[in-house]
């Protein structure tokens, strides 16, 4: 849709953020694709929108919006062990995974009350709970917008890291996610080791543990230390957690014993973010209608009237005096438009 009056974003940001533009285009075939590209659209830098939940809306956007609303699961492959479930990537991420919980299909329970749309989900890798989209990952199909053709990325193609993939770097804004496919077990394996998982199962003393109880304890962890978008404005993890030279892990652990450390490889460790945040003293703060979650650090959030601006500021104050303070820049986890 082309329109003279500013059509409002707010609804497509998890963050709540009054923005608008020109020219929002709803894809929910892909077929559609085809016919934005014959007209120009993708010549003209578009921006894509799926769920909106790892986005912050910082100024009234010029170039056209596309959301991307492409629905469908279907089974692709079968054996005895295994599925290959295909998702169109605008399938509500957290619905999928209920779909699967529901059918005992294992791979995806560890990652349950995720925000946000299946084709943003390998953009950056999203991960929880000892589990990362790349442990289940078979392909995915992409339009590229600069030649409307689609094409295939297998799992090596998407070169994942850490929140991190190929489509955030050198393919970075030139492909539409079409359909994502997952591997999942049709013995799942129950993957309890990280966190509270383990502690709020036992307290539950079940005889068998299912991928449905683990996706129940993960859904608890989530909602006693992380805001819902629907109540509070929010883009979950603001900042990656870093990942340092073990050297200086070491040296920070000395100074600080609370921290704790992740070892990564015999030379870097990963430190979370939020610690630092919540002992450089930002927990809890609020600056006008915007602040940092008061149970996660690494949270920041929109109270109600807040603008996406006031954000990006405060996410800079905060890597500013982390950096003072402990000698380590975060990186932003969200993108900023
Ligand atoms: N911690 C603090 N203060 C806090 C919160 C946590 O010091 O306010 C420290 C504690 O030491 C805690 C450690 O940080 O043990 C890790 O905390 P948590 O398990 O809550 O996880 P996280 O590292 O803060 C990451 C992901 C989350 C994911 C959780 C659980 C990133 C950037 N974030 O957070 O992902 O849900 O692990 O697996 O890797 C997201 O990406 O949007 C997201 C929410």
């Amino acid at each position: 849709m082309n329109s003279l009056n500013p059509i409002s974003l707010k609804a497509f940001n998890t963050f709540g953020f009054e923005v608008h533009c020109h020219e929002l285009y709803t894809i929910s075939d892909k077929s559609e694709l085809n016919t934005l590209f014959e007209a120009g659209l993708f010549d003209r830098n578009p921006k894509i929108i799926s769920g909106g939940s790892n986005l912050l809306l910082t100024q009234d956007i010029k170039e056209p919006v596309v959301l991307n609303r492409i629905k469908g699961i279907r089974i692709s492959e079968e054996t005895n062990e295994h599925l290959s479930l295909n998702f169109g990537a605008g399938e509500s991420w957290h619905e999928s995974v209920m779909y699967a919980v529901h059918n005992n299909w294992g791979g995806m329970e560890n990652l349950s009350l995720i925000p946000g749309c299946m084709g943003a989900a390998p953009i950056q890798n999203i991960g929880a709970y000892g589990v990362e989209i790349k442990d289940i990952f078979q392909y995915l199909e992409a339009f590229n917008l600069r030649t409307g053709k689609f094409e295939i990325f297998q799992l090596e193609d998407c070169q994942f890291g850490y929140r991190d993939s190929v489509f955030k770097n050198e393919k970075k804004n030139q492909y539409f996610i079409t359909e994502v496919c997952l591997r999942l077990d049709k013995t799942p394996t129950i993957r309890t080791q990280y966190g509270d998982i383990q502690a709020v199962l036992d307290s539950q003393n079940l005889t068998k543990i299912t991928i449905a109880d683990v996706s129940n304890a993960v859904i608890q962890i989530r909602q006693s230390k992380l805001p819902d978008p629907a109540e509070i404005g929010n883009s979950g993890s603001f900042f990656k957690n870093p990942v340092i030279p073990t050297e200086q892990a070491a040296a920070l652990q000395k100074q600080f014993p609370s921290v704790k450390c992740f070892p990564q490889n015999e030379k870097e460790t990963k430190i979370p973010a939020a610690w630092l945040i919540e002992n450089a003293g930002w927990k809890g703060h609020r600056r006008g209608d915007v602040g940092v979650h008061t149970k996660q650090a690494l949270v920041l959030v929109n109270y109600g009237n807040g603008k996406g601006s006031d954000v990006h500021q405060l996410a800079k104050d905060i890597q500013e005096d982390v950096r003072q303070k402990f000698n380590i820049t975060l990186d932003f986890e969200v993108n900023i438009w």
